[in-house]
């Protein structure tokens, strides 16, 4: 990787920008450091840097990805506006990740058992009913033991101790090399990365159980992301992390975790793994960064990226797709597709392999390509005239549900649903929109854009 492009090489870019706030303030990271990301996303304000923390010489970053043109950014584009077709080019050309001696997180190695202590660390509480501190922003890496593959998730951390975890393991791949471990009554090794680049994080959601996350992660940043190896643990992280614990996930040991006020918008508590931390590494001067959970950032770090990775495998799959939008305010479980029909039978085939391929896609509606899928309000359109319930729905009951959801049924179970909201192909002309001709619709908005001018001028001549 080069070099640069870690966290503070961001923060950096976001400082340029003026798109970075410094509260130097002291700022307690019980609640208020939660409330400040909360008011300040609502306000679609800028990212935050947590320079005094009460208690602590850490200092705390958060929101960095909070709008689409800081997500753009992160990619080292000046807007959004090539943001999906960058992606998608990176994202197919492979870069391997590079193993490296050294780098900035060894810059502090702490390993004997009695000065490790998480508790040192800075690690906010988010919402009144939280069980306690929780690492929201932990990068785990780990290889399979079975396999050999190494990969990353990211996955809630509740601070139990000064050398105990609660780690919530619900997704592949991190929790299949827990399990593969399990069968062997072998611990398994991890890496906890706090404070990276923004692309390593949104790499470490997407949804790819057999790939190697790292390697992903390379792709996407353009140039080979720098590894080091683990101090006491057989695990790598990325050299240029700010903190990186290292541990051991105990095998057949389960603890009650939570509750933790999950993106659901609602508290949930587990029985889940534990780890034993055996090391802490870190910059002399670290900064970690908090992810609150339910702040534009989640979405827009699994947004755009899942939008992009949905596209492709379904276009793979030979679906003429012609966009695809995830809804921002869903938490990552609708999505709308406008899709090219050439047969009557498209839109349920992709329904059927979207909903049953896709783990975290509860809800999905296909419509014609003259519907934009960006737009809630013409998709609710098609939805109103395209659709008839009792021939036009796929309901595929019975599938592993999303174990934030409050609604899943007993034995973790949810019922994925899709409509579609296309026209038959047949009755083509029955539903076709009715429409201006384009010259005439670009004449009058010329013709506005110049009135609404005028008008403005004659308002600033009024105010002098
Ligand atoms: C904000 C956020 C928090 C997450 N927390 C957890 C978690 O605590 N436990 C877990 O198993 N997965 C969690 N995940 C999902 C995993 O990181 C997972 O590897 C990733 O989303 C892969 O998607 P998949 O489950 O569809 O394969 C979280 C995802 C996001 C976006």
């Amino acid at each position: 990787m080069n070099p640069t492009k870690d966290l503070r090489h961001f923060l950096e870019l976001l400082k340029k920008n003026g798109d970075l706030l410094s509260i130097d303030t002291e700022v307690d990271s019980r609640f208020e450091i939660s409330e400040f990301l909360r008011q300040f996303d609502k306000e679609r304000g800028p990212a935050l840097l947590f320079e005094k923390v009460k208690g602590h010489s850490i200092r705390i970053a958060g929101n960095l990805i909070g709008t689409r043109k800081r997500l753009a950014l992160a990619f080292g584009l000046p807007d959004e506006e090539k943001l999906l077709e960058t992606y998608q080019r990176r994202r197919a050309r492979k870069i391997e990740p590079r193993r490296v001696r050294t780098g900035p997180v060894k810059q502090v190695v702490i390993k004997e058992k009695r000065r490790v202590d998480l508790t040192a660390l800075p690690i906010p509480i988010y919402h009144e009913g939280d069980g306690g501190p929780y690492i929201t922003c932990g990068i785990a890496t780990a290889k399979d033991p079975a396999s050999g593959l190494r990969s990353m998730g990211l996955h809630r951390l509740q601070i139990k101790g000064k050398t105990r975890m609660g780690i919530h393991l619900s997704n592949p791949p991190i929790s299949r090399f827990a399990a593969n471990a399990e069968k062997s009554g072998k611990p398994l090794d991890i890496a906890i990365s706090l404070g990276v680049h923004p692309v390593i994080l949104l790499a470490s959601i997407v949804s790819s159980p057999s790939e190697d996350k790292v390697g992903i992660a390379s792709s996407l940043l353009g140039s080979p992301i720098h590894l080091v190896r683990c101090e006491t643990v057989d695990a790598e992280a990325p050299a240029h992390a700010e903190v990186v614990i290292e541990g051991k996930i105990l095998p057949n040991v389960r603890e009650m975790e939570g509750p933790f006020g999950e993106t659901s918008g609602y508290y949930f508590s587990d029985n889940s793994h534990v780890i034993e931390v055996t090391a802490i590494t870190r910059r002399k001067d670290p900064i970690i960064q908090a992810l609150h959970p339910t702040v534009s950032e989640v979405s827009l770090l699994g947004g755009p990226a899942g939008e992009a990775e949905m596209i492709q495998m379904l276009r793979a799959r030979g679906f003429a797709v012609q966009d695809l939008a995830i809804s921002q305010s869903s938490n990552r479980t609708h999505v709308a597709i406008s899709l090219h029909k050439n047969h009557e039978s498209d839109p349920r085939q992709l329904l059927h392999y979207l909903l049953s391929g896709v783990p975290y896609i509860k809800h999905a509606v296909v419509v014609d390509d003259d519907v934009n899928v960006h737009d809630a309000e013409d998709v609710d359109w098609a939805i109103a005239t395209r659709f008839q319930g009792d021939q036009d729905l796929v309901v595929i009951p019975d599938l592993k549900a999303r174990a934030i959801d409050p609604s899943k049924k007993e034995g973790n179970f949810m019922t994925k649903v899709g409509l579609d909201a296309t026209a038959p192909l047949r009755l083509r002309e029955r539903f076709k929109r009715i429409s201006i001709p384009s010259r005439v619709r670009e004449k009058v908005a010329r013709t506005i854009r110049k009135l609404a001018g005028k008008e403005a001028q004659l308002m600033g001549r009024t105010k002098r």
